[in-house]
C-alpha cells in the first residue's frame, strides 16, 4: 500500500514538474495519449507486438509528414520519419539516449554502439582504420571459406519440406566475425559457441522486453526480477566467450614470431590488433572487452538477419531467383571458384536484392538520440534535452519511394528513375559520424555468402507467412521456414 502511495506521489510531482519544464514544441501526438501515463498503455507485452506498434507509429508520422510525439508517461519523445529530418538529427546529435545506455551497460559496457560520446569519439578514431578497404579485402578468403562451410552444412537440409535454417546461418555468421575482426577461428559447433549464439540473441530479446515494462526502468525493481536473473546468466556466457577470444588471440600473437605475423607491422590490420596495441595506453582491458562484445554482436546479428530475409523473399519470387541465377552464370559461368573482390562490383542484381531487402526489412529499423542542442529541421525545431527516435524504417517507406514503396522490388535499384533523388532516403546503415562502421564489411560478406548459396541451391518460401518481431534487431518471429533444393543447371 505504502509502495503504491509513494508511486502516486512521485507521479504527481513528476507531472507538475514536467508540465512546467518540458515543452517539446507544437507537434501532433501519436493517437491514444492519456493524461499522466501518456502512451505507456500502448507498450506491448511481446516483441512481436512491439514491432506492430513501431509500424503504427511510423505510419502515423508518415501520414502527418511531420514529427510526432510519443509520451512515455510525461516524457515526450520526438518520432522522426522524414528522410531529411532523420539525417539532420543523426548528424547533429551523437548522444545515445540514457535509457539505452542504462539497459545495455551490463552487456556492452561503453562499447561503440552505446558508449558515451566522450568515450565513443576516442574509440571510433582508433577502430575506424580496421574497416579500411585494404583490411576488408584481406577478409575475402575467410568470407569464401565460411560460405563454403555453410553450403556444405545445408546439404543435410536439402528436400521439399520447409525447415528452420537459422542456426546454420547464425553459426556461419559467428565464425565469420570471429575469424575476421577477432582473428580467432572457431568451428561454431562447439558447445560454448552454441551457448554464445543463444546468449547474444536472447540478451537482445530480454533487453527489449525491459523497454516494454516501464517500471523495470528502476534498477531496484528490475534487479529483483526473474528477467534480470535470466539476463545476468546470458550476459555471463557472452563475457566468458569474449574473454576466451581475447586470451586465444593474445596467446597466438605472443607465440608467433614477429616476422611470421603478417599484420603486426602492417598499416592495415584487423580490429583486434588496433585494440591490443593500445592496451594500457589509450584503452583499458575493460574497454577492449567491451569493443569485442559490441563487434561480435553487431557483426553477426545484423548481416545474418538480412541474409535470412533475402532467402525468404527470393524464395517467394521465382523471377527474382531466376535473375540471380542468370547473373551468376554471367559472372562465374559454370565455375565454383572463390568470389574475388573484382567480382563483387559485377554483381549488380544481387546488390539490388540486398539493398531492396535492407530497405524493406531493415535489420535496424529504429535508432535513438538525445538532443544536446536544439535541432532545426525543414519545418520545425526540436528542443534540446529531449529524445529523438529516428525511424530509419519510415524513411525507407516514405512516399518519395513511389506508390510501390510497400512492395519488395529489387528492379527499382537498376533504374535511377525509380529511386528517390533524395540521398537520405536510404538509411539502412544510418547516417553521419555515428553510422554503421561495418557497412562495407557487411555488404562484402553478404554478397559472397549469397553467391555461394545460389550457385548450389534454389530456395522456396512464402514471405506472406512471415511475422516479424523487434528484439532490438528486426527478425522473423514465425513463418520463416524455407526449403532448399539443388539447382538443375
Ligand atoms: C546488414 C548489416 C548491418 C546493418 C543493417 C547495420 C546497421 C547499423 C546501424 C543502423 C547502425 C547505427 C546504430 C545507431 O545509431 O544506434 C549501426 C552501428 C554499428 N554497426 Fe552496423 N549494421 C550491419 C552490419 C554490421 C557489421 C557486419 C558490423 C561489424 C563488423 C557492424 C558494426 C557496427 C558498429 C560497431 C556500430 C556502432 C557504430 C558507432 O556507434 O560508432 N555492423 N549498424
Amino acid at each position: 500500500m505504502f509502495f503504491w502511495l509513494l508511486i502516486l506521489l512521485v507521479t504527481i510531482l513528476f507531472y507538475w514538474f514536467t508540465r512546467i519544464y518540458i515543452n517539446p514544441g507544437n507537434f501532433p501526438n501519436f493517437p491514444g495519449k492519456l493524461p499522466v501515463i501518456g502512451h505507456l498503455h500502448k507498450l506491448p507485452g511481446s516483441t512481436k507486438e512491439l514491432w506492430d506498434l513501431v509500424r503504427q507509429i511510423a505510419d502515423a508520422g508518415l501520414k502527418t509528414g511531420n514529427v510526432i510525439l510519443f509520451y512515455f508517461g510525461f516524457f515526450p519523445v520526438y518520432v522522426i520519419t522524414d528522410p531529411d529530418d532523420c539525417y539532420k538529427v543523426a548528424i547533429e546529435t551523437l548522444h545515445k539516449p540514457g535509457i539505452m545506455k542504462r539497459y545495455s551497460r551490463d552487456m556492452l559496457g561503453n562499447g561503440l554502439l552505446v558508449g558515451p560520446v566522450s568515450v565513443w569519439k576516442k574509440h571510433r578514431k582508433l577502430i575506424n582504420p580496421s574497416f579500411n578497404q585494404q583490411v576488408l579485402d584481406g577478409f575475402m578468403n575467410h568470407f569464401n571459406d565460411q560460405s563454403r562451410i555453410l553450403v556444405k552444412e545445408l546439404e543435410n537440409a536439402v528436400g521439399n519440406t520447409p525447415k528452420d535454417h537459422r542456426s546454420a546461418l547464425e553459426r556461419k555468421a559467428l565464425r565469420t566475425i570471429c575469424g575476421t575482426a577477432i582473428g580467432v577461428h572457431i568451428t561454431g559447433n562447439e558447445i560454448y559457441s552454441k551457448q554464445v549464439l543463444e546468449s547474444f540473441k536472447e540478451t537482445l530479446l530480454l533487453i527489449t522486453i525491459r523497454f516494454t515494462r516501464f517500471h523495470y526502468y528502476f534498477n531496484w525493481i528490475y534487479k529483483r526480477t526473474k528477467l534480470w536473473k535470466d539476463t545476468e546468466q546470458l550476459i555471463k556466457f557472452s563475457h566468458d566467450f569474449t574473454e576466451r577470444m581475447l586470451q586465444t588471440k593474445k596467446n597466438e600473437i605472443a607465440n608467433t614470431p614477429r616476422d611470421k605475423d603478417k599484420y603486426l607491422d602492417s598499416l592495415y590490420k584487423p580490429f583486434i590488433y588496433h585494440l591490443l596495441e593500445n592496451e594500457n595506453k589509450k584503452l583499458s582491458l575493460e574497454d577492449i572487452r567491451d569493443e569485442i562484445k559490441v563487434m561480435i554482436m553487431t557483426g553477426y546479428e545484423t548481416s545474418n538477419t538480412v541474409i535470412l530475409f533475402v532467402l525468404l523473399l527470393v524464395g517467394t519470387y521465382p523471377h527474382v531467383q531466376q535473375k540471380i541465377f542468370e547473373e551468376l552464370e554471367e559472372v562465374f559461368e559454370d565455375s565454383d571458384r572463390d568470389v574475388t573482390k573484382a567480382d563483387l562490383s559485377k554483381l549488380v542484381y544481387i546488390d539490388a536484392v540486398l539493398k531492396e531487402t535492407s530497405r524493406y526489412c531493415p535489420a535496424v529499423p529504429v535508432i535513438g538520440r538525445v538532443l544536446h542542442e536544439d535541432v532545426q529541421l525543414k519545418n520545425s525545431v526540436l528542443k534540446k534535452g529531449n529524445v529523438g527516435i529516428i525511424m530509419l524504417y519510415a524513411a525507407m517507406r516514405h512516399p518519395m519511394w513511389g506508390p510501390d514503396a510497400d512492395q519488395w522490388i529489387p528492379e527499382r535499384w537498376l533504374d535511377p528513375q525509380r529511386l528517390p533523388a533524395n540521398p537520405h532516403a536510404f538509411a539502412a546503415f544510418s547516417y553521419g559520424k555515428r553510422n554503421c562502421i561495418g557497412q562495407t564489411y557487411a555488404v562484402m560478406s553478404m554478397k559472397t555468402t549469397l553467391v555461394h548459396l545460389f550457385r548450389r541451391y534454389k530456395v522456396s518460401s512464402n514471405f506472406a507467412n512471415v511475422k516479424l518481431k523487434l528484439d532490438a534487431v528486426l527478425r522473423p518471429h514465425s513463418g520463416y521456414e524455407f526449403s532448399i533444393q539443388y539447382r538443375n543447371k
